[in-house]
């Protein structure tokens, strides 16, 4: 047995393993080449019977044979491979010059709605968007922001709790001002933040959900003052609203956070039951704001002698009401696409300051 004599053999193994279409077929050829009982394997079992000198003759040539066939083998394989992933790649294909088809079941949520134009509003005036964990040490959430362990404000905000560290607790942030904390701790100012995002309270009833959506604001730098916080809000409530001469009031109220603070209220009108956002005589409250306590911007290794700055926290699903007419807070998180459909945005409204924030 030479290699002349093995050639048509080898011929036969090596068109079966290029001819191989498929990974089934090429397993095929390998194991009737090389298997137990493959071709190969079998000349190799009879070497045994022969003479001293034509075994490692006809050995050499047989081990040759087998090392052609396994490199052939990992050839096919390699190209098997490659091209099914090709033949993936082109199944997969979006035209993206497609029109977009769009009026089916699929709705923008409202919370998501009001996220993306408050955002576009804020990112027009330069803040940038900045998040962090919903599961807050109370450092976070509560002493950081002056609300040490006994202060009643903690009453206000009573929340879930998980097992933190070394016998300490977790708590689900009760406002997005943990935030602050966190921004201000990491990031030297100038500082110019809009935080959105989810916020937890065991609360439950018509008006209060347990998991709700606040959106947080702070600005900090060497000049920051009240002037700004007032402007800033008071563009942004008409812009959102989209009503160009809002009356916007500023109340004095209490956050252990800031000093002074001041509660936003919104001009309204009641008349006829129904309500209307706009001149009439009525106020609504819709945010929470003041400058940031100098003991705040201690805790983050700010100096209050050299910088300081506003903040102001507003609940997402409020305002969102408010501006779309959505009677009921509870329907917001029950997945009902009735409701969704009715209340719900197309995906290509998005809203920009350019575009319009509503279409
Ligand atoms: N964190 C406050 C709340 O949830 C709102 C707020 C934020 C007030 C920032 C002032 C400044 O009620």
């Amino acid at each position: 047995m030479n290699e002349k004599e093995l050639e048509p053999l080898r011929r036969e193994i090596l068109d079966a393993v290029s001819g191989a279409e498929s990974r089934e077929a090429l397993e095929e050829a390998r194991v009737s080449a090389l298997g137990r009982k493959g071709r190969i394997t079998t000349l190799m079992k009879m070497l045994g019977s022969l003479e001293a000198d034509a075994r490692r003759a006809a050995g050499a040539a047989l081990n040759r044979l087998k090392d052609e066939v396994e490199a052939a083998i990992s050839t096919a394989a390699n190209r098997l491979l490659h091209s099914e992933l090709e033949r993936r790649l082109a199944g997969e294909k979006v035209d993206v010059t497609l029109p977009v088809e769009i009026g089916g079941e699929g709705r923008i949520h409202p919370i998501s709605q009001t996220i993306d134009e408050l955002t576009a509003i804020f990112g027009e005036m330069g803040f940038e968007v900045a998040e962090g964990p919903h599961i807050e040490t109370d450092f976070y959430n509560f002493t950081a922001l002056n609300i040490p362990p006994e202060h009643p404000a903690r009453q206000e905000q009573d929340t879930f709790y998980l097992p933190g560290e070394h016998g300490s607790r977790k708590v689900l942030r009760t406002h997005t001002s943990p935030v602050q904390i966190r921004t201000m701790l990491a990031e030297r100012p100038p500082i110019r933040i809009i935080v959105p995002g989810r916020t937890f309270r065991s609360d439950h009833d018509a008006t209060h959900s347990p998991m709700f959506h606040q959106v947080e604001g702070l600005v900090i730098d060497r000049s920051t003052h009240m002037g700004h916080l007032k402007g800033c809000l008071i563009e942004f409530c008409r812009a959102f609203f989209e009503v160009d001469d809002l009356p916007v009031r500023f109340r004095p109220s209490y956050f252990p956070f800031t000093e002074p603070s001041a509660e936003v209220d919104i001009g309204c009108s009641r008349e006829g039951g129904g309500l209307k956002i706009g001149a009439g005589g009525d106020w609504l409250e819709i945010l929470g704001s003041g400058m940031v306590h100098p003991k705040v911007l201690e805790v983050c290794g700010v100096d209050p002698a050299e910088y300081q700055g506003f903040a102001f926290g507003m609940g997402i699903e409020r305002i969102a009401m408010l501006k779309y007419g959505i009677p009921d807070l509870r329907p917001f998180f029950d997945s009902d696409l009735r409701w969704l459909r009715h209340y719900g945005f197309l995906p290509l409204e998005v809203p920009s300051m350019v575009g319009g924030l509503q279409r």
